[in-house]
């Protein structure tokens, strides 16, 4: 009687175990699925001169998903292929990207690709100028990705430097190629007590912030 219990346990132990690999490998099947669908999506979006390169857009992913963050801002969005790059991270996270261009052609095209993408419960974007929509953004936020005129860097994160938790991720995409017309902003990162910066030679230069405290 004992033995047949103990043969009864063990046999069940197996079917759960098999059970639970087998929608595990399932699980796993349908997330890679979904990301080649996306990556197509990605591959096929028109990109015009100004998208960010494709190196650049998978680097502002991982830190995303690296920093597990949760609320970020994205400045400029052009045809949104930073914006379905970044926000393929944000989902990762559970988090939301809100994202800002002052071009209704280009918020056009960037709710386009992101609906595209399936990622519109993730990525909001706002039409409107980003100096008079950013310091009306309600929250807080730990990833910013500044990309629109690069000499108004300082006042972009300016308008939203006292929302930045520490912890927080911010980084400003054409630092070399642009790096005299946005240089009150590099200088300020770089001198400021609270912001770590380095400015990593991806295909245009990316300065990567980061809060300490
Ligand atoms: C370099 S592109 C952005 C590329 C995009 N981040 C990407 O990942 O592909 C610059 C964008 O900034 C937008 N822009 C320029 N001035 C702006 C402003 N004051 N407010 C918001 N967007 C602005 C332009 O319309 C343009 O789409």
């Amino acid at each position: 009687m004992k033995r047949r219990i103990i043969l009864g346990v063990i046999l069940c132990s197996m079917l759960i175990s098999g059970a639970y690999i087998w929608a595990e490998t399932d699980a796993h099947k349908a997330a890679v699925a979904k990301d080649q669908a996306r990556q197509k999506v990605i591959d096929q979006i028109s990109k015009n001169f100004m998208s960010t390169p494709a190196a650049d857009a998978l680097l502002l992913r991982m830190l995303i998903q690296s920093r597990k963050a949760q609320r970020g801002i994205e400045v400029g969005t052009a045809v949104g292929f930073g914006s379905v790059n970044m926000g393929i991270g944000f989902e990762r996270t559970g988090g939301h990207l809100y994202g800002v261009d002052i071009s209704e052609k280009m918020v056009a095209e960037t709710r386009g690709n992101i609906k595209k993408a399936g990622l519109e419960k993730t990525v909001t974007i706002v039409q409107g100028d980003a100096l008079k929509v950013l310091p009306k953004l309600e929250g807080k936020y730990d990833f910013m990705f500044i990309d629109a005129v690069k000499s108004d860097y300082f006042k972009y994160f300016k308008a939203v430097e006292n929302k930045l938790l520490p912890g927080a991720v911010v980084v400003g995409h054409n630092a070399i190629a642009s790096g005299r017309a946005m240089k009150d902003w590099l200088d300020y990162m770089k001198n400021h007590p609270d912001w770590e910066m380095v400015i990593v030679k991806a295909t245009r230069g990316m300065a990567v912030c980061y809060k300490v405290r």
